[in-house]
Parts: structure tokens; C-alpha cells; sequence
């Protein structure tokens, strides 16, 4: 008889995203007169521009003639875009990642799950409280994480660096070393940040350690401030301890187009195998490829008229986020974050649990955020907003903030 993965059985609730989703909708089907704005999830809602456009339909043209047709993509991405990402994102400032040490993906999101499956089960991992929940979840179902406590909200294997109002959201090294660290700068869901020396301090832990840094990058293209690293490879020794991942989706506006990439440098081994190796070789196994036309569309904002516009689209949105900072800190509120990160993290006003501010904002203002416990209990009482709405949304959202 079959039997199921009973890991899976041990998570809680189901994924954060998909219950907002579900609350807010039940909300709207039985509010149909009241207009909605959506901070909750991170997503874009401005449109691809002209020059990914351009390269899309290109692309596809391309599609249309057997001269040019392309079938099974490389197993690891085309050579033109794995040569934009090294050239412009890492040898452009100085770090030293070759084209063939880039795995090109269909997102961030897929490669965070994923890249967990290359270590032993044994592993203990670390992650930051609050914390972007795809590192935790996926470790549950491999069975890495133990047993889950409802009482703490915490599950018995895991290392959590608490990330608070007192560090500045930012994690300090853990004093039980952890197999893999999963650390998010710009981070996900506090926006804070941490300077190069901080980075390189992590670094040096993880040399010292033998532990594996698991660096998620896909709001780089948002730092706005000096100082503050825009890749791990930046730091010295990065190349024997980290794994970046990266996204098109924050910065170029791909999360309904789907594509990033993951970056496992030659050196970095663990008791002597090659973690290249070994994610070319699942890659090889189980993935096929982001699509041509895709990846033509990421080899487009590498172009100069791309960043220009790419550019245009960060600002856009940090646009906003200053526009929520500002305006929420002339309110009243405790808030962090939207300097170099398009979240605002806010305190809940008067003494209100995460959901309690949720569904307060949402049936009062008809406004949706994200409530911090659901990145874990130390977001207990804090509140995401995301800059990714529309201009004339974020001030409408933000005035009737204001008036509540
Ligand atoms: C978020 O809202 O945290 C992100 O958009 C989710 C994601 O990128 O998967």
C-alpha cells in the first residue's frame, strides 16, 4: 500500500500567500461594493516594458520558423543569458562568478525550495525570525525541521535567529552552529539590510564552521544606500561557502514570466563533493529548462535600454515605498524598512496581534497586508506592506491608513 510523506502532515495551516488569499476573497465575495487594495503579496503590477516585450515577441518569432525554432533548452540555461547574469551582476562589480557556475531557473521561489534536496537530511539548518516561509516549509517536508511546537510556533530542529526591533532586523551568529544558514538581504519580510563587513562576518563564520550560506538575493536591484552588498561574492572567502539565489521578478517585473537563477560556485565543497556537481546534476534530472522565449527576455534587461528601464521600474516602486514609509511614520506608526527594500514593516497599533491587524485593516480599510506571524513568531505584532502596488493604490492605501 501506498503511503503518503508524512512530513507534510506536520506543517501547519497551508502556505501563508494562499490563506491571505482565501480570507481576502471570502472578504471581497461578500463585500462586492467595496474596493480592495492589495500590499499583501509581493507582486508586481507594473507591465513588462517595451524592450522585454520587444525581445519576447522576438523570440517567439523565432519560434515560428524552423530555422530558428529551439526545442529542450540547456539543462542549465542558455550560454547568452548565463554570460549577461556573470558579465553585468557579478565580474561588472568586481566578484569573481564565471558564466558556467549560474543555473538559470523559472524563479527564486522554486530554486529556495529546491536547493535544500542537495543536503542531507541530517543538516540543521538556521533561519532568521521572521523569516520568507518557502526555506522553513520545504525543509518540513523533507523532514529536517523536527517537530512543530502550535504553543511557540517553532519546530524543534530548527536554529531561529531572531530578528527584532533591537538588532535592527538583523540576525546575530548563532551560538549552535547550523549546518546550512539561509540568510534574505535586502530581507524579506522586515526590509532591513546589512553593510559588507556585517556580510563578511557571516562569510568567515561559515568558512570557519564548514556551514553553507544559502544567500537569497532577489531584492538586490532595491538597495538604494552605500555599503550595502548587492551579492554575497562582494565578501572574501564567499566562494567556498555561498549559494546565491536571484530573480527577475522584483526588479524586471518577471513573476508572471518566471525566471532566476542560482549560483553554486566550483569551490565550494562539502567533505569534498562539489555542490556544483551535485545541483547540475538534479537540474539534469528533474528540469528542463526555462523556456527560450523566456530567457531571450532575461538577456533583454541586461541590455542598456533594458536597465534603463528596469531602473525605471525600481524606481517606480521605491516611489511607493517611500510614499508608505513617510506617510505611516507622519501617522504615528512604528515602521522600518523601504530604503532599500520595497517592504514596509510596521508595528501593529494598540497592542494587536498580526491577524488582528490584518482583519481590522481589511474590513475597516479594505486594505491587505501581511501579518508578521506568519513569517514566524518573532513577526508576532508587525505587519507587511509591499511597494508593488500601483502609485495611485499606495496613496489611496496610505490615506486611509491615516484615517483610521
Ligand atoms: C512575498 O510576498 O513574500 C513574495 O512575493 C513571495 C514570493 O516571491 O514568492
Amino acid at each position: 500500500m501506498a503511503k503518503v510523506n508524512d512530513n507534510y502532515l506536520k506543517l501547519p495551516g497551508s502556505y501563508l500567500f494562499s490563506t491571505i488569499g482565501k480570507k481576502v476573497a471570502a472578504y471581497a465575495a461578500e463585500n462586492p461594493d467595496k474596493k480592495i487594495i492589495r500590499l499583501g503579496i509581493g507582486d508586481v503590477t507594473q507591465p513588462l516594458t517595451p524592450t522585454i516585450i520587444q525581445a519576447l515577441h522576438s523570440a517567439v518569432d523565432e519560434m515560428a520558423d524552423a530555422e530558428t525554432f529551439r526545442g529542450y533548452a540547456p539543462d542549465l540555461g542558455y550560454e547568452f543569458l548565463r554570460k549577461a547574469i556573470a558579465d553585468n551582476d557579478y565580474v561588472a562589480r568586481g566578484c569573481d562568478i564565471a558564466a558556467d557556475e549560474i543555473f538559470v531557473s523559472d524563479g527564486a521561489k522554486c530554486d529556495s525550495g529546491n536547493i535544500q534536496e542537495i543536503f542531507s537530511t541530517d543538516n540543521k539548518i538556521a533561519v532568521c525570525d521572521p523569516v520568507y516561509p518557502v526555506y522553513v516549509d520545504t525543509n518540513v517536508m523533507a523532514g529536517r525541521t523536527g517537530e512543530y511546537d502550535p504553543a511557540t510556533g517553532n519546530w524543534s530542529d530548527v536554529i531561529y535567529m531572531p530578528c527584532t526591533a533591537e538588532n535592527g532586523f538583523a540576525p546575530e551568529l548563532p551560538k549552535t552552529v547550523p549546518d546550512i544558514i539561509y540568510l534574505c538581504f535586502p530581507n524579506n519580510p522586515t526590509g532591513a539590510t546589512v553593510t559588507k563587513d556585517r556580510l563578511q562576518e557571516w562569510v568567515d563564520y561559515a568558512n570557519k564552521n564548514g556551514s553553507v550560506i544559502i544567500y537569497d538575493a532577489a531584492y538586490e536591484a532595491y538597495i538604494s544606500e552605500e555599503n550595502v552588498p548587492h551579492t554575497i561574492y562582494e565578501c572574501e572567502g564567499a566562494r567556498t561557502c555561498a549559494i546565491e539565489l536571484r530573480s527577475f521578478s522584483k526588479n524586471a517585473g518577471f513573476t508572471g514570466v518566471r525566471l532566476g537563477f542560482t549560483v553554486i560556485p566550483k569551490d565550494l565543497k562539502v567533505d569534498g563533493v562539489s555542490l556544483h556537481s551535485l545541483w547540475a546534476r538534479r537540474h539534469g534530472t528533474k528540469y528542463n529548462g526555462a523556456p527560450y522565449i523566456i530567457q531571450r527576455a532575461g538577456e533583454a534587461v541586461y541590455s542598456e535600454q533594458g536597465k534603463k528601464e528596469t531602473a525605471g521600474l525600481v524606481a517606480y516602486y521605491m516611489k511607493n515605498a517611500s510614499y508608505i514609509l513617510n506617510g505611516l511614520k507622519d501617522a504615528g506608526y512604528t515602521v522600518s524598512g523601504g530604503v532599500n527594500a520595497p517592504y514596509i514593516w510596521l508595528k501593529a497599533p494598540n497592542g494587536m496581534t498580526s491577524w488582528e491587524f490584518f482583519d481590522y485593516l481589511l474590513t475597516t480599510a479594505n486594505v491587505v497586508g501581511t501579518p508578521g506571524s506568519g513569517f514566524g513568531p518573532s513577526g508576532e505584532t508587525y505587519f507587511r506592506l509591499t511597494a508593488f502596488g500601483s502609485y495611485e493604490n499606495t496613496v489611496e492605501a496610505v490615506d486611509r491608513l491615516k484615517r483610521l
